[in-house]
């Protein structure tokens, strides 16, 4: 069970991290995402709702929003694992969904085509340098991923204390091309 031991002491040291610690962090990590000329070609880009001390994201969709691209965030349906990608147009219209996490009002005419994706930023537990990532045990982002066109960017968003030197890797694991911190940019070779 590495990889519950590894879950237990990653989210340990993120929620020890005080507002005032991670406040110029999250600032750092939105400018180095934003400045990807990936994240400035994409149109349409699936971000998450942060939630547990993630690397804030709320400044991320006001970014992509005032440069005119598509925003959605994904809806959680616990009953199937699944997620499926909602169009966000504001962030005063969100709700509380599956497991406490903020996300869009679910209507059939604004769920975005994942085809329509060109880029998806993530949020996790840990992560490494070679593409690899460790969510909350659920399999979701896991069962998500495989259903985007095989051009889409997968960037990771973390603090650096979330990354190790090997996350361990099982099957099913999708391994992302890009992580950002608040100290760089590092990409899949
Ligand atoms: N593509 C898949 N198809 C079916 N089951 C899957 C798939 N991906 C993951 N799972 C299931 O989800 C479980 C949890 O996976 P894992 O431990 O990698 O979660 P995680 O990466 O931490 O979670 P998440 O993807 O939600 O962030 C696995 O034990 C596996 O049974
Ligand atoms: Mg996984």
């Amino acid at each position: 069970m590495e990889k519950k031991e590894l879950r237990q002491r990653l989210l340990a040291e993120r929620q020890a991290m005080s507002l005032a610690e991670r406040t110029p962090l999250d600032r750092a990590i939105l400018q180095r995402l934003t400045a990807l000329p990936e994240v400035q070609a994409a149109k349409t880009i699936l971000l998450y709702l942060d939630f547990r001390g993630e690397v804030e994201s709320d400044g991320m969709i006001e970014a992509c929003l005032a440069a005119g691209k598509t925003v959605c965030a994904p809806v959680t349906i616990k009953a199937e694992r699944k997620m499926i990608p909602v169009l966000v147009s504001s962030l005063q219209e969100l709700r509380a969904g599956a497991y406490g996490i903020r996300e869009p009002i679910y209507h059939p005419e604004a769920v975005v085509p994942v085809t329509e994706i060109d880029l998806v930023v993530l949020p996790g537990v840990g992560f490494d340098r070679s593409g690899g990532r460790l969510g909350y045990g659920g399999g979701y982002y896991d069962r998500f991923l495989p259903t985007l066109r095989p051009d889409v960017t997968k960037i990771a968003v973390a603090y650096e204390l979330q990354v190790v030197d090997q996350i361990p890797i099982e099957p099913h694991d999708t391994m992302l091309d890009l992580l950002v911190t608040e100290n760089g940019v590092w990409r899949r070779v």
